[in-house]
Parts: C-alpha cells; sequence; structure tokens
C-alpha cells in the first residue's frame, strides 16, 4: 500500500516500520496522517511476518503536535459532533508491541503518540513536552492520564499547565523512555530493540503487552486476575509446550507463534 504522510517498510526480521513524513511541517499531526499511521499500524498487527512496529519521525522532528493549522479552522460544534482529527488519535486496539523511536520535537499530539507506544527509544536530542496551554487548550490525545502515569502528578502538572519541556536525560531519569542513545543511531537502537521483541513468541508477547497496559486501567485485584487468566491461557499454546520442552533439552525454542 502507498502513502502520501508516511513511508512504511520491513527494515529487519520481523519489524515493521512506520516513518512520519511530513518534514517541512515537523511531522505534524493532521487528520490524513494519523489515519495513515493507524491503517499501517492495523496492516502491520494483521502480518504474519512482523512481530514488533518501530514508529519514528526523522531527525529533527518525532512529531511537533497536532496539526494546529488544520484545527485553527475547526469549528466548536464540528469539534463536537465530528470530534476533529483528536478522534484518530488512539491506537490502543494494536496487539503487537509498538516501540517509539524519537529524535528532535516530541510535542503535545508527538509526545502522546510517543507516550501511546509501548517503549521509547530517545535520541540525545530529544524534547517531549505539552505545549497546548500555549493555544489555549489541553491535550486531546493522553497526555493528561499517560503522561501523569509515567512521571507523577507534580511533574505533570508542571509540564502542562507551564509548558515546561523535558530533555531526552530528563525523560529517562522521570521512567518516560526505556533508554537514551546517539542521535546516529537512536532508530537503529530501536529497530533492534523489536528485533528482540519479535524473537519470542508473539502469543505470549501479546498477552504479556495486554496484561502490562491492564496495570493501568483495573484495580491490583482485577489486573492480577487478568494476569493470572493470561497465564493460564497460554499453556493451551503450542509455543509454551515448545518453550518448556526446549529448555529441558537445552536448546533454542522455534516458536509457531500459537
Ligand atoms: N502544526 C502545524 N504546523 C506546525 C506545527 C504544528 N503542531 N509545528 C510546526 N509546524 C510548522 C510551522 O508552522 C512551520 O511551517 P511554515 O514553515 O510553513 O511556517 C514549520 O512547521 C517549521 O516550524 P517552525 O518554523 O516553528 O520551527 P522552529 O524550529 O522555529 O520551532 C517548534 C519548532 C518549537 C516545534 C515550533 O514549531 C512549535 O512550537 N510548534 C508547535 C508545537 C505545539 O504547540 N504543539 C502542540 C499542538 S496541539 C496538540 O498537539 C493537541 C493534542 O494534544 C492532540
Amino acid at each position: 500500500m502507498t502513502y502520501e504522510y508516511i513511508i512504511t517498510e520491513k527494515p529487519a526480521e520481523g519489524v515493521g516500520l512506520i516513518r512520519l513524513n511530513r518534514p517541512k511541517a515537523l511531522n505534524a499531526l493532521s487528520t490524513p496522517l494519523l489515519h495513515e499511521v493507524g491503517d499501517a499500524l492495523r496492516a502491520f498487527d494483521a502480518d504474519d511476518s512482523v512481530g514488533a512496529i518501530v514508529l519514528t519521525g526523522d531527525d529533527r522532528a518525532f512529531a511537533a503536535g497536532a496539526d494546529i493549522k488544520e484545527m485553527s479552522g475547526t469549528s466548536f460544534s464540528d469539534m463536537l459532533v465530528n470530534g476533529g482529527l483528536i478522534e484518530a488519535f488512539d491506537f490502543s486496539k494494536i496487539t503487537k508491541p509498538i516501540i517509539a523511536a524519537v529524535s528532535g520535537f516530541a510535542l503535545g499530539g508527538g509526545c502522546e503518540i510517543a507516550m501511546m507506544c509501548d517503549m521509547i527509544v530517545a535520541s540525545e536530542t530529544a524534547v517531549f513536552g505539552q505545549p497546548e496551554i500555549n493555544l489555549g487548550i489541553i491535550p486531546g490525545g493522553g497526555g493528561t492520564q499517560r503522561l501523569t502515569h509515567a512521571v507523577g502528578k507534580a511533574l505533570a502538572m508542571e509540564i502542562i499547565l507551564t509548558d515546561r519541556r523535558l530533555s531526552a536525560q530528563e525523560a529517562l531519569h522521570y521512567g518516560l523512555v526505556n533508554r537514551v542513545v546517539a542521535p546516529e543511531v537512536y532508530l537503529q537502537e530501536a529497530i533492534k530493540l523489536a528485533q528482540k521483541v519479535a524473537s519470542k513468541s508473539r502469543v505470549a508477547v501479546r498477552i504479556a503487552k495486554e496484561a502490562i497496559n491492564k496495570a493501568y486501567e483495573l484495580s491490583l485485584r482485577e489486573g492480577l486476575e487478568h494476569e493470572v487468566r493470561g497465564f493460564k491461557l497460554l499453556f493451551g499454546t503450542e509455543d509454551r509446550q515448545e518453550g518448556m520442552n526446549a529448555f529441558v533439552e537445552k536448546r533454542p525454542p522455534q516458536w509457531k507463534h500459537r
């Protein structure tokens, strides 16, 4: 499939890559771009040759937020009735792990999209922030919720109420990102991490991703019950038998992903 605002490729075994491709607009997230990202994510999710997905922008910007020029023409009733571009801001149904490879600006919706991903590899140049307050709005792609879960209430308040930005090192310190690497290698590192995930049993990875995400939605008791159900469910898979046989026989497992 060909796209106008993104580029997709398979740069390594088991890995699907999506590059945001509006460099002149710092990868501002317009409705058509967001729809393409959603379509590409769903296509990789359904592709048996892909075990993990990397989402990236370019060296200058992961994404500088929702497209302000598009939003400036959105009326109140349009937003209320049709949802504007905010309706396209949800990748939570993707079952395969998504790794954000972030360089440069990850602002507003850009920061929110990175936080929707399951892991973040940041270049030393990455800057995270939620500057919506400067536009007279608040984050609408999950920023008030995911950022607060990630960095805690006090810092989330400062970031969202005052447009305080986080450097890559600060983001690492506060647990927003998995690692910070040199600008020359951030994408390669994200692809390597995706390859590592893709080399595991995909049924186990899927159940694990789902269970971890439940930690944000359920009480501890409900979350623990969800985890145990997933644990028991995996005893019905060929991969569970293979993984345990391979351990006993001192050989690497041959996953069937079922
Ligand atoms: N929407 C639309 N266009 C954008 C954009 C955005 N979010 N961010 C940058 N651009 C465009 C600029 O308009 C400019 O285009 P022109 O050359 O046609 O004028 C081009 O990208 C380059 O940007 P700058 O000239 O501003 O580059 P800079 O290096 O001087 O500044 C920046 C970079 C600090 C990121 C600055 O562009 C900026 O502040 N961008 C807006 C950041 C922002 O407010 N993001 C939040 C958006 S709202 C949101 O995301 C809501 C939500 O929660 C879903």
